[in-house]
Parts: C-alpha cells; sequence; structure tokens
C-alpha cells in the first residue's frame, strides 16, 4: 500500500514508520509533505530517497490541488498527517475522505483543537493533574483534531515531573500506535460502521 507523511518538523513518527519492520514489504512511502521548506523530516525523506515536496506559494512549492494530483498519480491509498501543523483545505479532505489519519500527542477528545499542538498539549495534560496520558490516531475531517477516533494508548503518567516528561513518555507510544494503525489500514483491518470504528485482530 503506498503512503505520503505530512510532517512540520522533527520526523520522529515518520522515522517510526520507516523503521517497523513489520510494515517493509507492506507498506511504500512515496511522497513527504511539508508546510516547511527545510526540516529534519526532509532530511529522513532525503536519506530514504523518497520525493519530498513543500506545499506553499513559492517559486519551487506547489500546492494543495498540484500535491492531490501527484497522490492520485502515485496511487496513495493511505494520507498520514504526522506532525503537520496547518489545516487541510476542504477539497483535499474531502476527495481523501476515510484516506487521511492524524496522530495527536494526547487522549482526544480531550486537549485537542486549534492551538493544541507540541508542548502547549502536554502543558495542559501536566496542568490538569491528569494521571494518564497517550496518543490518539484518528481520521481527519475539515477542523482540528475532530476526526472519528481510531486508535488511543492511555499511558500512567504520574511519574512525570514536568510538561516535557509527558511528551517523551506520550512520544515513545506513538512511534508504536501509528505504525500499528498503518499496518491494520494496510491489512484492510480497520471497519467502519455508524457508530464505531472497529480494529480486526
Ligand atoms: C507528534 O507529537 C505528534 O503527535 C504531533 O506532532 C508531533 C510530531 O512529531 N501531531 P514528529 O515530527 O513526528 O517527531
Amino acid at each position: 500500500m503506498n503512503i505520503a507523511v505530512f510532517v512540520s518538523g522533527r520526523g520522529s513518527n515518520l522515522q517510526a514508520i520507516l523503521d517497523a519492520e513489520y510494515l517493509k514489504g507492506i507498506i511504500n512511502v512515496t511522497a513527504i509533505f511539508s508546510d516547511k521548506k527545510e526540516c529534519r523530516a526532509f532530511n529522513i525523506a532525503e536519506k530514504h530517497r523518497i520525493p519530498a515536496f513543500t506545499i506553499g506559494k513559492g517559486a519551487s512549492e506547489i500546492d494543495y490541488e498540484e500535491a492531490a494530483r501527484l497522490l492520485e498519480e502515485q496511487k496513495v491509498e493511505l494520507i498520514v498527517l504526522a506532525g503537520y501543523l496547518k489545516l487541510l483545505p476542504v477539497f483535499f479532505v474531502e476527495k481523501f475522505i476515510g484516506k487521511i489519519i492524524n496522530i495527536h500527542p494526547a487522549l482526544l477528545p480531550k486537549f485537542g483543537g486549534k492551538g493544541m499542538y507540541g508542548m502547549n498539549v502536554h502543558k495542559a495534560v501536566f496542568n490538569s493533574h491528569s494521571e494518564v496520558s497517550g496518543p490518539t490516531v484518528h481520521f481527519v475531517d475539515t477542523s482540528y483534531d475532530t476526526g472519528r477516533i481510531i486508535a488511543q494508548k492511555e499511558i500512567d503518567i504520574t511519574s512525570a515531573s514536568s510538561p516535557e516528561e509527558v511528551a517523551e513518555i506520550v512520544l515513545k507510544e506513538e512511534h508504536k500506535l501509528l505504525p500499528f494503525v498503518i499496518w491494520k489500514f494496510a491489512l484492510g483491518e480497520i471497519k467502519i460502521n455508524d457508530n464505531q470504528i472497529i480494529i480486526e485482530k
């Protein structure tokens, strides 16, 4: 299954996808997209000889229409947002509805929505004195973090003494959950019915 990954920064989730042994031969990352001209995730893409594109208005950049055409040409079946901070345009979400997933570093629907990204999320979780946190993988719709939840992993964070420690605990779990959901998607084992999403064993 061909997948594309949208990134905005470090690319550790992209690295986790590329490192997942059980995904080798199952998926093929055919393109990386970012709103940034430069980011560490692009260095990862270069090392793996994966074409990388910046979405923007600059000379060497492409717009969402061109990105959509490329994704269709590459027969991409799953678009993974891994730290992508921009809201996708409505036409794009509708064109690929049911094929775009996002990983959020908290247990949605709590601690999500506009402005809730990166350390903002972990600060809010830490300051709320929650005893648990963890990653959520969800389908993407036309607003921040509101798409249907596919999978979550709840982790005890009572040992964390700062938002940074919460971030570290959650990120480790993100690197397991996201490849797992991609794997299940590739196997066709994510079933969507009216009131729930089931991941078949
Ligand atoms: C992750 O924490 C993810 O949950 C959030 O953005 C971060 C991306 O980190 N959406 P990385 O670029 O994958 O390291």
